[in-house]
């Protein structure tokens, strides 16, 4: 992301050059700038790329040219000026960038509009009004984020207004609706790919058939959503959003308005601090998100269509959606991605093309009996616009698809549907599972379907020594486009990361042969690098995400560094593989230690080094990196150990890299319930205190070498050492012997200091409390370790009274009455 003239002045060394810069433009404009001017566009006061970028007087949005990540053209646009992430909001030149940004400029014309120049000065952009009423005027940068071309000697006549004239983004204020008079709607219309602001296919605007209910349309022709019609408190497609309901209603107000002139629907903010954006993304959702300072990004609180697959041809023509953590799209069998520059970039409107053509003439007749066959996809949502026919059977419903060119799929369950052209929003179930699944049958040229045979066969021909002549010239072809291959993804290196293939990985791991353990997400191997480094890879499975999301969110975990986090070193991505390779712990993880007939058992002293090691490691992870990282899944299995058993958190980051699928397989797998913050269980929003939560359950089973909560007959649960802790400390003076007997595992009692111990239960007792915020930060966790700071006694949360009642029932009450206090 390069921002105009901004980025020369973020480092001192070049402030010198950079204020020079400034003070050139002035003065080569002819003004000096004026602190209370630096918001306005004027003839005689253009706006260069050279320039620094205008500012909105309170310094809310900024106006510039920018180049969104990843591309080479320059754009004039407005962006949030006080937030470190590049946050575009209204672009001029969508469909013309800009080359070179320092030969360009916003001016006003001798006509009085307000107009872009390229550098040959012809107008790329401009306000384009005709009739005048005013002979000067200016641009003028707003604190709404509105770009106005206002009259010069009174700014508070607006003559043209970006808030009519919307890109991407709704910004609260705006007014997104219809001009009866003239008929014209100001309407959103997204990108076509995340770093191109070309007007793309989705579009979002009040139904010009003059009903009340906004419609995302595909093309400006395809409905594939609706807000249903406004009742006068609420849009019946959108109950959730309750006039007097609570966040984050009560941070907003809005109102539909049906006037003479006019219909719109408005909404602003209560609180002007809050930043706060409603866009409709280059995949089709409109979202609304709002920007967290504490963990610098914005959080999508709501969007529509719920499910991204839901998206009209979200991903072209011959390509299937997969409703996964993201929504992702892949070509069918037998065809391949139309544009695969596009592709890359997260654009998939162009959809796939046959490799193969079927067997038809040019003039779209069926030449002779037609040889194409049929590949068969189960678990699939059909696509909604296909024609039945008559058929009496199965063979029947093929042979009408057949004698059709046009037909390019069909499916029978007792009556015939086939489609004709492009076979649009595909969608597999099979991970998701849903009713209406069914399966298809895709017309492909017999040659597509006889490789494929080939292909399952191939294995055995490899092994068998005997290859017929024909088998190696396979095979030589093969090696040509493996060679190919790897040509196109060799080894690169991304920041500090390095770029595997996926061939790479197999030879490093001896063709994943040495799994070191499973989880949630995927099996880790050993491996080793040709330098002889060892390395442990995770293959992440049931998942495929965005290759580019992907890669942003690794490089951004490759960032993180400190010596109690596992160190990633590279990872692979290549078609739907996604792998990441990270360091290697010889000492595994933690749980193996604790809870497992391991000969060698961990020292006190050692135990309360990995306590300190991994609260150093999270308190880094929630608040001293740059980009920070919730964990949410804290537990011994994810600490591991080095050579001298020094412990380092592992797999942090894969939270925001799994997206939605995290917490649906969190909260379903089994080896993790003892560990999950009750805040996350009834659904409320998570915050770094549930890691908190998470380390002190971990901590107890540190201090005790047993299972906080052991799962029987797999639901039943009957983890109560945590309330032997906090009742222990509850009850006030009670002898430390008692405590240390009674808690510290029995293998290193006698050698535990107390005061440790003590301290170690305290501070668990406190990161377990029920309310989140009585929880303390991990930073202060590690001063309690450190002993630098007294914690007092923790209250018993209620969560494991709840628990000790259960366990009462169950006859465990046995276990209790040991209780040194009560
Ligand atoms: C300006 O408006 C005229 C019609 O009023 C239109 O033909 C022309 O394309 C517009 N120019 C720009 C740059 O929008
Ligand atoms: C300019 O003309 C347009 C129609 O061409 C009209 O909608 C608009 O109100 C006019 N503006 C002014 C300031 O008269
Ligand atoms: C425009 O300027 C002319 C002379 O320069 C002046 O007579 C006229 O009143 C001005 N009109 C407006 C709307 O300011
Ligand atoms: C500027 O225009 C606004 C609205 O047209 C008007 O209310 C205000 O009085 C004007 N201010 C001056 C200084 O003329
Ligand atoms: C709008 O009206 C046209 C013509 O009556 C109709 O074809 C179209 O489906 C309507 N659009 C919506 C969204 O109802
Ligand atoms: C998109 O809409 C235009 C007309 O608005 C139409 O000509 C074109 O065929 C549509 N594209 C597709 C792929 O349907
Ligand atoms: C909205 O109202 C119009 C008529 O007033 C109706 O045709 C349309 O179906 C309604 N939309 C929904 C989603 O109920
Ligand atoms: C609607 O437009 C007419 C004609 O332009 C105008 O007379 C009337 O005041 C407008 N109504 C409202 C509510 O603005
Ligand atoms: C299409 O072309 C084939 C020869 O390629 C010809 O036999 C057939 O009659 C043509 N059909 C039509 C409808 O033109
Ligand atoms: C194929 O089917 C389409 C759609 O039903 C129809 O329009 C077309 O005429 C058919 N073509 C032939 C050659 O039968
Ligand atoms: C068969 O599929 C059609 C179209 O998808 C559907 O309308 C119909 O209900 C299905 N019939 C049965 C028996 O499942």
């Amino acid at each position: 992301m390069a921002i105009s003239g901004a980025p020369l002045c973020s480092s001192a060394l070049v402030l010198l050059p950079c204020l020079f810069v400034i003070a050139m433009a002035a003065l080569q404009s002819g003004v000096v700038v004026l602190a209370d001017a630096a918001d306005t566009v004027a003839a005689d006061r253009p706006l260069s790329g050279r320039q620094r970028p205008l500012v909105s007087n309170r310094g809310k949005f900024a106006l510039g040219f920018f180049q969104p990540e990843n591309s080479e053209h320059w754009y004039l646009g407005t962006w949030y000026n006080q937030i470190s992430k590049h946050t575009p909001v209204w672009v001029a030149n969508r469909g013309s960038p800009i080359s070179n940004p320092d030969t360009s400029q916003l001016t006003i014309a001798t006509n009085g509009n307000m107009v872009l120049l390229d550098n040959s000065r012809t107008a790329i952009w401009s306000t384009n009004i005709s009739n005048f009423t005013s002979n000067s005027t200016v641009g003028v940068i707003l604190d709404s984020g509105n770009l106005v071309l206002a009259d010069a000697s009174n700014t508070s006549i607006i003559l043209w207004q970006s808030f009519d004239h919307f890109g991407d983004t709704w910004l609260p204020g705006g007014k997104l609706g219809r001009n009866k008079l003239t008929g014209v709607s100001t309407r959103l219309v997204a990108w076509k790919a995340r770093n191109d602001p070309v007007p793309g296919v989705f579009s979002l605007e009040l139904d010009p058939n003059g009903t009340s209910q906004y419609l995302l349309q595909w093309n400006s022709t395809l409905q594939y959503w609706t807000s249903g019609n406004w009742t006068g408190r609420i849009f019946t497609g959108v109950p959730e959003m309750t006039p007097t309901g609570s966040y984050p209603n009560s941070l907003y107000t809005f109102d539909y308005v049906n006037g003479e002139n006019e219909s719109y629907f408005v909404y602003d903010l209560k609180d002007d601090s809050v930043l706060t954006r409603f866009v409709l993304g280059e995949m089709g959702q409109i979202q609304f998100l709002t920007w967290m300072n504490g963990a610098n990004d914005w959080m999508l609180f709501w969007s529509q269509p719920k499910a991204q697959c839901d998206v009209y041809s979200l991903c072209g023509p011959f390509s299937v959606c997969t409703e996964n953590a993201m929504a992702s799209c892949s070509c069918l069998r037998g065809f391949g991605e139309q544009n695969v520059g596009e592709w890359l970039q997260g654009d998939h409107n162009s959809g796939c093309r046959r490799n193969v053509e079927l067997q038809c003439s040019s003039n779209g007749s069926v030449v002779g009996r037609s040889t194409d066959r049929f590949h068969t996809m189960a678990n699939v949502r059909l696509p909604s616009d296909a024609e039945s026919v008559v058929a009496a059977g199965f063979d029947q419903c093929e042979e009408a698809c057949l004698s059709n060119c046009s037909c390019t799929a069909y499916s029978y369950n007792g009556s015939c549907s086939l489609w004709y052209r492009d076979l649009i929003n595909l969608q597999d179930v099979s991970v998701i599972g849903s009713q209406g699944s069914s399966a298809v049958l895709i017309r492909l040229a017999a040659s597509e379907l006889s490789g494929q045979k080939q292909k399952h066969t191939k294995k055995l021909i490899t092994f068998s020594v005997l290859a017929t002549g024909a088998v190696l010239l396979m095979m030589a072809v093969l090696v040509v486009i493996l060679r190919r291959r790897m040509v196109k993804a060799t080894t690169r290196v991304e920041g500090s990361l390095i770029s595997f293939t996926y061939r790479d990985l197999k030879s490093v791991t001896k063709n994943f042969s040495e799994k070191l353990g499973g989880g949630a997400f995927g099996s880790v191997f050993e491996g080793s690098l040709p330098d002889a480094t060892m390395v442990a890879v995770k293959k992440l499975e049931g998942f495929r995400q965005g290759e580019k999301q992907f890669r942003s969110e690794v490089s951004t975990i490759g960032n993180i560094q400190h010596v109690n986090l596992i160190r990633l070193l590279g990872f692979c991505s290549e078609k739907t593989r996604r792998l990441l390779v990270y360091e290697y712990m010889p000492n595994g993880s933690l749980d193996k230690h604790l809870f497992g007939s391991n000969q060698h058992v961990l020292s006190w002293n050692t135990r309360y080094k990995i306590a300190l090691g991994i609260a150093r490691g999270l308190d880094y992870l929630h608040e001293k990196c740059r980009d920070c990282i919730i964990h949410c899944d804290i537990k011994p299995e994810n600490i591991l150990l080095d050579g001298s058993f020094a412990p380092k958190v592992a797999d942090f980051g894969l939270a925001k890299l799994m997206g939605r699928d995290f917490s649906r397989v969190l909260t379903t797998s089994r080896g993790t319930v003892g560990y999950i913050a009750p805040e996350w269980i009834a659904g409320t929003a998570v915050t770094a205190k549930a890691d908190v939560f998470s380390y002190g359950m971990t901590l107890l089973e540190i201090v005790s070498g047993r299972r906080n909560v052991q799962e029987q007959g797999g639901a039943a649960v009957d983890g109560l050492l945590p309330l032997l802790a906090a009742s222990t400390l509850g009850g006030g003076g009670g002898g430390r012997d008692e405590l240390v007997s009674a808690v510290v595992d029995g293998r290193v009692g006698v050698n535990a200091d107390m005061g440790e111990v003590e301290r170690a239960c305290r501070v668990a007792c406190w990161c377990i409390q029920d309310d989140e915020k009585a929880r303390p930060a991990m930073a202060t966790v590690v001063q309690v370790l450190e002993g630098l700071v007294e914690i007092g006694v923790p209250p018993v949360p209620r969560s494991l009274q709840i628990l000790a009642d259960l366990a009462n029932q169950s006859n465990n009450l046995q276990f209790f009455s040991d209780l040194p206090s009560k």
